[in-house]
């Protein structure tokens, strides 16, 4: 490890996960043309991201990381991605008020196209066809054609980005996440759940107060953050010739950054130490991402943090924990002691979606009780080791989809096949999301009185 990471040595390490693309050639192409291209984000907005995480990691914010759990080329329309962005933005002000803590909003968004899989084939009867593996790599329709790797979907997936990324700025800065829309971020269909009451009365008293500082001289329009939300964009950092086609020398600081989104992450699978996406990852100074599942050991965790994080640096890496209702209590608690012990900065948080996926009728669905059950495991973990529950990472849409089970409004198994929209894995929908949030805001809240009496000696 003693050698520098350049934006191409991931290439001369072994790798996971990567596609068998056929034409060569045409791949050299397109990430050729890919690196002239305009930078997605800016280096200087990473740097910005990469001190809220800081804050974070001192105990002192909450992120709110999610979106979907692929995106598609066929879905791109204005209204999912405005829909996406008000449940969104909806749980961020849940949590902001519940918790009293900034929270740090990072979509899975504008730059989640590629996705591992378990198996390199998929069968259908007697048919055996290559494995789907996200949008801009190849097509989901199980024919052989659509299968084959297609280095054309990379310049697709960055325009796609771009478009996606213009209007999530434009909401954020250009007036739809002014606090005085709290109720008008309600979703028609969340209106009538049980969720909506609860929601209403905060946006009530958010309003109040809004009205309050009004009077006082604090509007929206002399005062840019309530008019304004900082969002930032992130996705799994699986498919490295795009990285690399994306990564920018930025001037300021001399220093590689990866431009398709502010902050990327590493797999569970694609995180071998020798291997090339951490080899590529340690190279970039974006904040990072690493998703712990059950087979992490503490030993390799802290070789991954020297490697990832050789200064220490608080905001740089963020550990998504991913284990399951199940086995949270097995594997975080070793986790946490030995990374604590060692006193590394980073940021916990909770990956409550991807440990506990089930096949049902034939649907891989999440029980909605083992994703709140997972959550719950997580703050009660961190409570008693005395650690900071730091962050959600959920996969969820603003659409009203039938894909993970349970929730308020009890989806059940027979109810999967009635909106199950994902091109991959089982997303909540906005009205569980919601229903997450409040549990989430509670759990926050009640940290932050313990901490209170404790402060006071009580
Ligand atoms: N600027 C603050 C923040 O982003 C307050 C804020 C403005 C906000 N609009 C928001 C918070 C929408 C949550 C949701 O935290």
């Amino acid at each position: 490890m003693a050698q520098n990471s350049t934006p191409t040595s991931w290439r001369q390490k072994p790798i996971k996960q990567a596609p068998a693309y056929p034409d060569q050639a045409a791949l050299a192409a397109a990430e050729k043309k890919l690196a002239t291209y305009p930078p997605l984000v800016f280096a200087g907005e990473a740097r910005r991201l990469k001190k809220a995480h800081a804050n974070v990691a001192d105990g002192n914010g909450f992120l709110r990381q999610g979106g979907d759990s692929a995106e598609s080329f066929a879905e791109h329309g204005a209204d999912t991605i405005r829909d996406f962005f008000r449940a969104f933005l909806q749980m961020a002000v849940v949590l902001t008020f519940g918790a009293q803590l900034p929270v740090v909003k990072v979509g899975r968004i504008a730059g989640q196209f590629a996705k591992p899989r378990s198996s390199d084939f998929e069968r259908q009867g007697d048919v055996e066809l290559p494995s789907y593996r996200g949008d801009i790599i190849n097509g989901i329709d199980f024919t052989e054609e659509s299968r084959v790797p297609d280095p054309h979907r990379q310049l697709m997936a960055y325009r796609q980005s771009a478009a996606t990324l213009n209007l999530l700025r434009a909401f954020a800065m250009g007036g739809y996440a002014n606090l005085e829309n709290v109720h008008q971020w309600m979703l028609g269909f969340v209106k009538d759940s049980p969720q909506a009451e609860r929601y209403r009365k905060l946006a009530d008293r958010i309003s109040e107060t809004m009205d309050f500082m009004k009077a006082v001289g604090i509007t929206a329009e002399t005062n840019a953050s309530l008019r304004e939300t900082d969002f930032f964009t992130s996705h799994e950092a699986l498919l490295l010739g795009y990285e690399e086609a994306l990564t920018r020398v930025d001037s300021t600081s001399g220093d590689h950054y990866a431009t398709s989104g502010h902050m990327i992450w590493i797999g569970d699978r694609t995180r071998q130490a020798d291997h090339a996406h951490i080899e590529y990852c340690r190279g970039i100074k974006n904040p990072l991402g690493l998703k712990c599942g059950p087979s992490l050991q503490a030993d390799d965790l802290l070789t991954l943090i020297d490697i990832l994080n050789p200064q220490n640096e608080a905001g740089r890496l963020t550990l998504i924990c991913r284990f399951g209702h199940d086995k949270v209590a097995d594997h975080l608690p070793r986790l946490i002691r030995a990374v604590e012990r060692e006193g590394r900065k980073v940021v916990w948080s909770c990956d409550p979606m991807h440990g506990n996926t089930i096949t049902l009728n034939h649907y891989k669905t999440r029980p909605f009780d083992r994703v709140l059950s997972e959550v719950e495991s997580f703050f009660q973990i961190h409570r008693a080791e005395g650690s900071h529950p730091g962050g959600i990472h959920i996969e969820m849409t603003g659409n009203d989809v039938t894909e993970c089970t349970g929730g308020a409004r009890a989806v059940s198994a027979e109810d999967l096949q009635d909106r199950y929209h994902t091109h991959c894995d089982p997303r909540l929908n906005a009205d569980q999301a919601l229903e997450l949030a409040f549990l989430l805001a509670e759990r926050m809240k009640g940290g932050r009185d313990e901490k209170r009496l404790r402060s006071v000696g009580a």
